[in-house]
């Protein structure tokens, strides 16, 4: 008696395995990988300022910081793809000359009375946030960078830093924090030129934290 499948059985249960893997790579395909966490540092305000807003350059309406006017935009999803919105978004930085706004940093670097220093925003219905800042620069031992903590109803979702792209990036390569990560993920840590807003970047976060669930 002949036991085996017939031919059109047969290729269905050779494809078996294939198709208990399938569903998971196709989810692992959808999955977007979590934004790198970054050291938090020493230069996160005593006190941050709940009133901070999002303009870290402008002081009486006009911008009046020294150095590179900076727009950051972006957006915060989690590893779905899903918009998050009510995320508390806070970006700390140097001014312009490599000095932090904080009585800890010890560089003699000059103060710019005209720069906040640290500012924040919360995330629309469509997870964006946005802030008007100065290119950061350089300091001994560091890369620019901008600090970013993200945080929900109080609790800390992800600790991260952006760098600078392009020319203005070309100390990253030196930079041990930046080189620490992994190297396929460090492209995600850098923001991206917006070829239709000069003088804009664009750091999409992905949280890995809960979410809209
Ligand atoms: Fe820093």
């Amino acid at each position: 008696m002949n036991t085996e499948p017939a031919p059109s059985r047969r290729r269905f249960i050779q494809s078996l395995p294939l198709l208990a893997v399938l569903p998971w790579r196709l989810c692992a395909a959808a999955a977007l990988p979590p934004t790198p966490a970054q050291m938090f540092g020493p230069f996160y305000p005593l006190r941050p300022d709940p009133a901070a807003g999002n303009d870290l350059a402008t002081v009486d309406g006009r911008a009046r910081a020294l150095g590179t006017p900076l727009s950051i935009v972006g957006r915060v999803q989690d590893t779905a793809g899903r918009a998050q919105a009510g995320i508390l978004v806070e970006i700390w930085q140097t001014n312009a000359r490599g000095r932090y706004h904080h009585p800890h940093d010890d560089s003699p670097a000059p103060l710019d009375p005209n720069f906040r220093g640290y500012g924040r925003d919360t995330t629309g219905s469509g997870g964006d946030y946005r802030f008007r800042t100065v290119m950061p620069v350089s300091y001994p031992g560091r890369t620019p960078h901008v600090h970013f903590r993200l945080s929900r109803s109080g609790r800390e979702l992800l600790v991260t830093q952006m760098y600078l792209p392009g020319a203005a990036g070309r100390q990253n390569q030196r930079d041990g924090l930046f080189m620490s990560v992994e190297e396929s993920a460090r492209a995600r840590l850098v923001g991206v030129e917006e070829t239709r807003a000069p003088g804009t970047l664009r750091f999409d976060i992905v949280v890995d934290g809960p979410g809209n669930r």
